[in-house]
């Protein structure tokens, strides 16, 4: 791999670097697209870059573990920090500048506002992870605002996160569209995550039953069930069977309000979030559309 300071790849840790340069850049009339990561990147983060790089003539990538979404009792100290692979990923797919800025350049002394969406935030992880889409409203806002992105991809993997920035920008305004990838699995089934890099090789194999369950849900779907409560009995059972994951919650939600449906007449959502020892893994599939 190239080292970091070779990468033709532009780092750039400052605001005020980042707002000149990118006002050139603006000036050409150059399309931005932005990518928003925490980091230790894999190929579902670089598959939005490469959207990023087809759609739009500048690539901004964004590398910074936003303090702000994580819990007192989450990892925020031990999520991984891998700047220089980061950097080198970013390069091989032709993103034109990385903003990877320290906490205190994004959050200065004194901080005290902060982006609070309603509706889609509060199911899900919003009733799990008190404050998280809080956080992430926050930092994204800041982003948009510092970049001023044409275009910003983010990933079904996180689809309440998509569901909430979309919100944002509609209720806020906001004059940048949001681009939603697919998810990006390993060859298993297992959603990439950089969290899947906590897990030891029988938590790995332990993981794949979140992917599973979801894939178990379709087929009941898709061999005609229609109703919520029997998908979702037949699911737990699979959890109830695995005492080393803990489910935290299984749910089939209309895909735009993610209200809780009890017939599967429609596209709905199927969502998940477990525990395989200390690492909180979600995933999600969107079901029945072939109904
Ligand atoms: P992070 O978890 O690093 O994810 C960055 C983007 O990559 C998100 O839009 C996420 O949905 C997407 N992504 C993650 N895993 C994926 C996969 N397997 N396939 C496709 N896309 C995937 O999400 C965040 O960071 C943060 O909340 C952020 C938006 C950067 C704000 O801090």
């Amino acid at each position: 791999m190239q080292p970091a300071a070779l990468s033709p790849t532009h780092l750039v840790t400052t605001r005020e670097r980042l707002r000149s340069e990118l006002a050139a850049v603006r000036s050409a009339g150059r399309t931005i697209g932005l990518v928003p990561t925490m980091g230790a990147l894999h190929k579902g983060h670089v598959s939005l870059a490469e959207a990023s790089r087809r759609e739009c003539d500048f690539t901004v990538a964004t590398v910074f573990v936003n303090p702000a979404q994580f819990g007192p009792r989450d990892d925020y100290q031990r999520y991984p920090r891998t700047l220089d692979a980061d950097l080198a990923a970013l390069a091989e797919v032709g993103v034109d500048l990385v903003f990877a800025p320290d906490v205190d350049e994004v959050y200065r002394p004194g901080h005290a506002t902060h982006i609070e969406v309603r509706g889609p935030a509060e199911p899900l992880e919003g009733r799990f992870r008190p404050g998280h889409f809080r956080g992430v409203a926050t930092v994204v806002l800041k982003l948009f605002n510092l970049i001023m992105p044409d275009r910003a991809y983010f990933g079904q993997k996180d689809y309440q996160q998509s569901l909430v920035i979309r919100r944002m920008v509609d209720d806020l305004d906001l004059p940048v569209e949001i681009r939603i990838g697919p998810i990006v699995r390993e060859p298993d089934g297992l959603a990439m995550s950089s969290r899947n890099a906590y897990l030891t090789a029988r938590q790995r194999e332990q993981a794949l039953l979140l992917n599973r369950s979801l894939r178990r849900a379709a087929e009941l779907v898709a061999a005609g069930q229609r109703h919520a409560q029997v998908v979702l009995a037949d699911v737990r059972s699979l959890f109830a069977a695995a005492p080393d994951v803990r489910l935290e919650y299984f749910v089939l939600a209309d895909p735009e309000t993610l209200q809780e449906v009890e017939r599967i007449d429609r596209e709905t959502l199927a969502a998940v979030a477990a525990w395989v020892g200390t690492t909180r893994l979600i995933d999600n599939l969107v079901i029945g559309h072939e109904s």
